[in-house]
C-alpha cells in the first residue's frame, strides 16, 4: 500500500535527489511493485507515490533554494516542490509557441515590487526564437520601457554594433534581461527581484535552446551562474549552463555554454574596456564558428 511521506522523509528524499542532480542524474524510475497494476503516468498518480525507506538518508537537509534542482517527474508526483511543476510549454516543440506560452504565463506580472514602481510595460525579449546565441542583460531602461523591447537605447546601439562586429545581425540572436520590468531610476535590480523574475528567463532559455549565452554585466552573470564573484573573475572562460528549475523538451539539448562580458552601458562609460569585451566576443565567435566581417578586424 502506498503511504504518505512525513515532512522529515520528504526533506531527506529531496536531499537525496539533489545529491543525484549534482552528479548529473535527473531521471528516476519507480521499480515495478509486485501485485500492482502497471505504470500509470506520473501526473495521474500524484497522490500515491511510495518510497522505500532505504532510498533516503534522513540525516540530510535541503534548503528551499536548492530545491530547484529537483527533477520534474518527482516534483509532479510529490507535489511539494512547486518550482519544478511541469511547465505548460514543455509539451510544445515549436519555440515560437513556447515563448508565447511563457509570455502569457507572465501576464501583467505583479510578482515583485517593480510592477508598482513606474514600469510602463513588461519587456519580455526579442529576436530569433531559434537563436544559437542569446544575450542576457540586466533590466529595461527608460527607452526599453517605452518601446517594450530590450536594448533599444544607447546601450542597445552599442550592443547592435557588438553583434555586427561578430559577423551577425541583431535579428539572428535572442535578447532579453534578468528582470522584465524597469527598475525605477535605472537602479540595479534587487536580488529578490532577480530571483522572482529569473524562472521566466530560465523557461525562455529552455525554449530557445541556444548554443551560447552571453551574460552582459555582473547582475546577469551572477544571477545566471548563482555565483558571487567580480567581473574579472567571471570573464574569460566558458561555463556549462543548464537553466535551473526547468528542462527543455528536446532531449538533444542539455544546456549550453555561457560567457560573461561587460555590459554595453559600462562600455559607454569606460570605452577603454571595449578591447576586453571584444576578446570575450571572439571566444564566443570561435565557439559558434563565426567570422568577423572585414570592417570589424
Ligand atoms: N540595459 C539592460 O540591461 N537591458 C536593456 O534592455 C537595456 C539596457
Amino acid at each position: 500500500m502506498p503511504r504518505t511521506l512525513d515532512a522529515e522523509l520528504r526533506q531527506a528524499l529531496a536531499a537525496r535527489i539533489r545529491f543525484y542532480n549534482e552528479m548529473g542524474i535527473y531521471d528516476f524510475y519507480r521499480r515495478p511493485q509486485p501485485g500492482r497494476a502497471e505504470e500509470v503516468p506520473v501526473a495521474v498518480e500524484a497522490a500515491e507515490i511510495a518510497v522505500s525507506e532505504h532510498t533516503v538518508d534522513p540525516g540530510e537537509e535541503m534548503s528551499p533554494r536548492k530545491a530547484t534542482a529537483v527533477p520534474v517527474a518527482l516534483a509532479v508526483e510529490e507535489n511539494i516542490f512547486e518550482v519544478m511543476e511541469l511547465k505548460p510549454e514543455q509539451s510544445v516543440s515549436d519555440p515560437v509557441k513556447a515563448l508565447k506560452i511563457i509570455r502569457e504565463d507572465l501576464g501583467d506580472c505583479t510578482r515583485c515590487v517593480l510592477h508598482q514602481q513606474g514600469r510602463k510595460q513588461i519587456v519580455f525579449g526579442v529576436g530569433n526564437p531559434k537563436a544559437e546565441l542569446m544575450f542576457v542583460g540586466e533590466g529595461p531602461g527608460a527607452d526599453e520601457d517605452a518601446q517594450g523591447e530590450p536594448f533599444v537605447g544607447r546601450a542597445g546601439q552599442l550592443l547592435n554594433n557588438m553583434i555586427k562586429a561578430m559577423g551577425i545581425e541583431r535579428e539572428q540572436v535572442y535578447i532579453t534581461n534578468i528582470v522584465k520590468c524597469r527598475p525605477p531610476g535605472n537602479r540595479t535590480p534587487e536580488r529578490e527581484e532577480c530571483a522572482t523574475c529569473s524562472p521566466f528567463l530560465m523557461r525562455q532559455i529552455a525554449a530557445v535552446k541556444p548554443k551560447v549565452i552571453v551574460a552582459l554585466g555582473a547582475v546577469a552573470a551572477k544571477t545566471l551562474l548563482a555565483m558571487n564573484a567580480s567581473m574579472m573573475q567571471l570573464r574569460g572562460r566558458f561555463y556549462d549552463f543548464k537553466p535551473a528549475g526547468v528542462r527543455s523538451n528536446d532531449p538533444e539539448w542539455d544546456g549550453c555554454k555561457l560567457a560573461v562580458t561587460y555590459h554595453p552601458a559600462f562600455l559607454l562609460r569606460d570605452p577603454r574596456q571595449k578591447g576586453e569585451a571584444w576578446k570575450d566576443l571572439q571566444m564566443v565567435m570561435k565557439e559558434l564558428g563565426l567570422k568577423a566581417p572585414k570592417s570589424a578586424t
